[in-house]
């Protein structure tokens, strides 16, 4: 299946799940290392990061916890545009190693909101992995700590990530077909 419709638009296949898979094992290899003494509390932001979150947990070789937290938004609070508060925190991140699990960043000002948001629970320490980095689209002073590959600046769908809800069922990830 190398193209599919989500409801108006075309995709075609651009990262086959081998790839992603890859990426995601280096991430949690590159985690460890820099964790094996902490045991790491992931904090996973749905609903993009479902599928990233099972398959780098499995591959994540020590101590580690997992949990998912979801943000809601508002508007016309700052000049960024949309701000976004935590829903769902339940952990006490308090004296914690914070790993922030994103599926996607793109303008970084979902991530950014996050981190500063949770800084106010006063975490040992924050870093941010994200499993696709758009480089180009990048507005904010955000550097993820860990990411499994960069891409460029196209509209995709396809494990976790959506076009208005359809779409993250797919194992592999597609990109749009501008015609
Ligand atoms: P940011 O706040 O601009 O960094 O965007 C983050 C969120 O936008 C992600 O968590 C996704 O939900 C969504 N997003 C950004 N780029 C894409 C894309 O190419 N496809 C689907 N969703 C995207
Ligand atoms: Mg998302």
């Amino acid at each position: 299946m190398d193209r599919i419709q989500i409801l108006d638009k075309v995709f075609e296949k651009n990262i086959p799940f081998e790839r992603i898979h890859e990426a995601i094992v280096k991430m949690a290899h590159a985690m460890h290392s820099d964790h094996k003494d902490s045991d790491p509390l992931f904090l996973c932001v749905l609903n993009g990061c479902f599928m990233l979150a099972g398959d780098l947990f499995k591959e994540y070789p020590g101590a580690c916890e997992i949990s998912f937290i979801k943000l809601s938004s508002y508007s016309g609070t700052s000049t960024t545009g949309e701000v976004k508060s935590v829903i769902g925190l339940n952990e006490d991140i308090a004296g914690r190693v914070v790993i922030i699990l994103e599926d996607i960043i793109d303008s970084g000002i979902t991530v950014s909101h996050l981190v500063k948001d949770l800084k106010g629970y006063n975490p040992k320490s924050i870093q941010v992995a994200t499993l696709l980095l758009k480089p180009a689209a990048l507005r904010m002073d955000v550097k993820p700590d860990y990411v499994g590959m960069d891409i460029p600046n196209d509209f995709i769908v396809g494990y976790g990530l959506d076009y208005n809800g359809y779409g993250r069922n797919y194992k592999d990830i597609y990109k749009i077909v501008e015609e």
